[in-house]
């Protein structure tokens, strides 16, 4: 098996599919790793390091023709425009795995399908214990949560911590997360660390253990939340009704807070508005808003993907899409980890690729095979009608 790492092509994508500290690991299962040359530079991983840990490098095109197996962080919909050279690259003996964006994308998927090439989602990877370390979407989560309190502080015109000084005494910054999954309480545990006063709040009851034991506050607040748990620990889509309630019951920690970060996230759908202008406007000014929902249309009213807005009061709202590829050196680490992970659960003992679909993980991740479009979701977004029956096990190629 010969493993590809293409460079990734997206502006401000600095992550990379394979770290070098993954290299040896694959060679010893018997695979040959061949690495875009400077595919890793931008994630402080240099050329020399991969062929130091075994590997060897080649130009693009290079990659692709001695590839079997591609590994990436965006392909297909997920790298836009970026990746559209690279369809014509790709033919039926390649397995590509990488985010793919085929919900957020179909048409994508069936240009992906029409090369012949196999691609695996890791977007799709099931949140079951099984899977849990090819869990990529928690793993950049956790990191996005991290470094969105980062960015909070830094932007905050306030301190974090409270401190007791000649010179006087600095009060804590009041920070409050709403949803508290992996990146919220990443944000909790970091804030925690910085020396804010934390507040948090989910719609899923069972998390408030975890909240407090961050060492914040769960803020309750009188909701029917008995519908609020939806499949595979991820929240359910609520009524209109009950986000209005939500708002209003919340502005008020709003309105006391100076940071507040947004993770709140329903799979497959946009991201319910939970903050509104008005609420904006009853902030202190020089107030921070970090709402991580940005790519699905925000948490707050006011929120613009990947740009910095001020509401006329001063309070600064931003919306970054992709904070894990600011942190590129430990995202491609755990990411390379994720990936593995995921190529080595579709390892035979012999070391063959199977792409076996009676298989729970690889059903779920499996977008196209054998030119078609496999994933049930996807063949009903794009009009097609199910497979007859489920593709044969074997080889891609
Ligand atoms: P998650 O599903 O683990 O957490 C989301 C949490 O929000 C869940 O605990 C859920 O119960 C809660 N929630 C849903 N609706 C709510 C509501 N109305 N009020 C309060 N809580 C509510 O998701 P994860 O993995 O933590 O990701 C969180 C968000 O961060 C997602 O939108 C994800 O796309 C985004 N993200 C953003 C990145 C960026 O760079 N901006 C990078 C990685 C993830």
């Amino acid at each position: 098996m010969v493993i590809g790492i293409p460079r990734e092509l997206v502006p401000g994508e600095d992550r990379v599919a394979l770290v070098p500290g993954s290299v040896p690991a694959l060679v010893k299962s018997g695979a040959q790793v061949i690495v875009e040359q400077g595919a890793g530079v931008r994630a402080g991983c240099p050329d020399d390091a991969y062929v130091a840990a075994g590997a060897t490098l080649g130009s693009r095109d290079e990659v692709f023709a001695k590839a079997d197996v591609v590994l990436q962080v965006r392909t297909g919909a997920a790298a836009g425009t970026h990746g559209n050279a690279d369809v014509a690259r790709l033919g039926a003996k390649h397995t590509v795995i990488a985010f793919a964006d085929p919900l957020g994308a179909p048409d994508a998927a069936k240009a992906l399908a029409g090369t012949g090439a196999t691609v695996i989602s890791m977007e799709l990877i099931p949140r079951i214990t099984r899977a849990q370390s090819m869990d990529a979407l928690s793993s950049m989560a956790n990191i996005a949560g991290y470094k969105a309190v980062l960015l909070a502080a830094a932007t905050l015109p306030r301190m974090f911590p409270m401190m007791m000084t000649a010179a006087g005494t600095v009060n804590p910054a009041r920070c409050f997360v709403i949803g508290a999954g992996v990146a919220g309480l990443q944000a909790i545990a970091t804030a925690k660390r910085l020396g804010a006063k934390i507040e948090a709040y989910d719609v899923r009851a069972a998390v408030k253990e975890q909240i407090e034991s961050l060492g914040a506050k769960f803020v309750e607040l009188p909701l029917d939340t008995a519908a609020a748990e939806g499949q595979g620990g991820y929240a359910a889509a609520q009524d209109e009704s009950f986000y209005r309630r939500q708002r209003e019951t919340m502005a008020k920690v709003v309105s006391h807070s100076d940071v507040v970060i947004t993770t709140a996230a329903i799979p497959g759908k946009k991201s319910p508005v939970l903050i509104t202008a008005d609420m904006v406007a009853a902030m202190p000014p020089g107030s921070v808003i970090v709402d991580l929902a940005a790519e699905r249309g925000g948490n707050c009213e006011l929120t613009k993907a990947d740009e910095t807005v001020i509401s006329p009061n001063g309070v600064t709202i931003l919306g970054p899409t992709n904070l894990p590829a600011t942190v590129p050196f430990h995202a491609s680490q755990l990411y390379a980890k994720n990936l593995t992970t995921v190529l080595a659960h579709l390892r035979s003992k012999a070391g063959d690729l199977v792409i076996d679909p009676a298989d729970e993980i690889t059903r779920e991740v499996l977008v196209t095979h054998k030119g078609e479009v496999v994933a049930p979701r996807l063949r009903e977004a794009l009009g097609l009608a199910p497979l007859a029956a489920p593709v044969a096990a074997g080889s891609p190629a």
